[in-house]
């Protein structure tokens, strides 16, 4: 089972979410990594679910980067840095408590809405 999966935009090559510094995205997603690894979140069989992490090169959204969307909330953080994922990843993923003054957008999948 998947609990969430979580999509950084953060690349090099491809930066329109964060022009000035496209490093502290690139160091966010080895922090990103790294973490997922440490706490045990992709490790099959996991209870409440495997923690899946993807490295997209672009969102859609395209402002306020970089950017974490997080599944199945549909939930997206901006100005992600090294520190803040280390926040998000401990308190909205495994404590179930979403960060609120790093929210810049929600995107649920209507279908989810429904079945709530
Ligand atoms: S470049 Fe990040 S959402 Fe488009």
């Amino acid at each position: 089972m998947i609990a969430h999966h979580l999509l950084l935009c953060a690349t090099p090559t491809h930066n329109l979410c964060c022009p000035k510094d496209p490093a502290v995205g690139l160091a966010s997603w080895e922090r990103l990594k790294l973490l997922v690894r440490q706490l045990g979140l992709e490790t099959p069989g996991r209870p409440g679910g495997i923690v899946l992490r993807t490295k997209a090169d672009c969102l859609r959204i395209c402002r306020d980067g970089p950017l974490l969307l997080i599944w199945p909330e549909g939930i997206v953080y901006g100005g992600v840095t090294p520190e803040r994922i280390e926040r998000i990843v401990t308190e909205h993923v495994v404590g179930g408590q979403p960060i609120e003054a790093w929210i810049v957008q929600r995107q649920p999948f209507e279908g989810l809405q429904a079945q709530a």
